[in-house]
């Protein structure tokens, strides 16, 4: 039986339609341009769109699938973490319909999501897991960077977190320095393309460091400070490239050395890798290039299914299910600082 899921943990409202591991649809309405002119996430907006956006974007996701409402036997939402007024709409929305429904009702954590949504694959879209390996799992987007050892389906546990800035939120901070609208990654990756990596030479901050964790504000700082000291290199377009170039390299050097050097460690054969900045290119080819070069199984997660979706809120919430797990009453409540174990 199909199983409905919503995700609305921060800027995108999601619903999509689950069955036996297949993705029957995943409607995404993003809030970018609504939130672009005041340079990020406005939490306030952003729950109202949800609140605007959640029906039509339900029924896309039943009309795309084929599927009538009476049909569902299971409802998921993102429970936490993320932004309280904007999870309360996905949550309360969703127990609601399943209560309607007489459905099961699964809570499910944002980030724990994130960790099965490379493994989603194929035309139509279906989990993966009969390929899975135990594997070293990055999470990167505008709001979290982590890493994870994925032991098992359903079983991980946290090597490490930011402990300041996202490096999301790094990119696009680099990119408003540079006179570009949030969110600004993509801009960077754009420009990058033409520019010379080695041009300028940027901290890798805790590249070195025995620990797992990152750190993204010194880098942001260090920019800030190059331009404020070398002002007129904006009007050059070749200059500008070299910085987007020089800027990428740095966040992406670290993120890929800090999770090869993990799977090493933990001598597992296979990383993955999901959030918004798994989009950028350049940290897809040097993941490729580093697996191939270590023989690692990677997986990343397909350029769709990087930002937040619905999708793998489902995915994860029917393999909860599968394993028995309880299905949560109505009386559960919004989570916007859960911590991932
Ligand atoms: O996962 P996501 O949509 O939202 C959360 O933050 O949860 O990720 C958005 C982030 C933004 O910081 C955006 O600049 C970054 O992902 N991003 C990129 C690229 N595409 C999106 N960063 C670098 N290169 C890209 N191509
Ligand atoms: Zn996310």
């Amino acid at each position: 039986m199909p199983l409905l899921a919503f995700e609305t943990s921060c800027d995108e409202t999601s619903a999509a339609i689950i069955h036996n591991g297949r993705i029957l649809s995943n409607v995404v309405s993003s809030q970018i341009q609504i939130h672009a002119e005041y340079g990020g996430v406005v939490p306030e907006l952003a729950a109202r769109e949800h609140l605007r956006n959640f029906l039509p974007v339900t029924r896309a996701a039943l009309a795309e699938a084929h599927i009538d409402v009476g049909q569902i036997d299971a409802v998921a939402a993102t429970q936490g973490p993320g932004l309280p007024s904007a999870l309360m709409v996905g949550l309360k929305a969703g127990q609601a319909m399943a209560f309607a429904l007489r459905a099961r009702f699964v809570g499910v954590h944002h980030h724990e999501a994130h960790l099965y949504s490379p493994w989603i694959a194929g035309n139509p879209p279906a989990a993966e897991f009969s390929q899975f390996e135990p594997n070293v799992s990055l999470i990167v987007s505008g709001g979290h960077t982590m890493l994870v050892h994925v032991e098992s389906l359903l079983k991980h546990r946290v090597l490490g977190w930011t402990v300041d800035d996202a490096a999301g939120e790094c990119f696009d901070k680099a990119g408003k320095l540079l006179g570009h609208p949030y969110p600004a990654g993509p801009a960077i990756d754009r420009l990058a393309e033409q520019g010379n990596p080695r041009a300028y030479d940027f901290p890798r901050p805790m590249v070195n460091e025995p620990h797992d964790d990152f750190s993204f504000s010194g880098l942001k700082t260090s920019i800030r400070y190059f331009l404020r000291d070398h002002p007129s290199l904006l009007d050059d377009r070749k200059a500008v490239s070299d910085l987007c170039a020089s800027i990428q390299a740095a966040i992406v050097d670290v993120l890929v050395s800090k999770t090869m050097r993990a799977a090493k460690r933990l001598r597992v054969g296979c990383v993955t890798a999901s959030g918004g900045v798994t989009c950028n290119r350049s940290l897809r080819k040097q993941f490729a290039d580093a697996c191939e070069r270590e023989r690692i199984y990677m997986r990343l997660a397909d350029k769709n299914l990087c930002t937040d979706n619905a999708a793998m809120i489902g995915i994860l919430a029917e393999q909860k299910l599968a394993a028995g797990v309880k299905d949560n009453d109505s009386e559960q409540e919004i989570l916007p600082n859960w911590e991932l174990a």
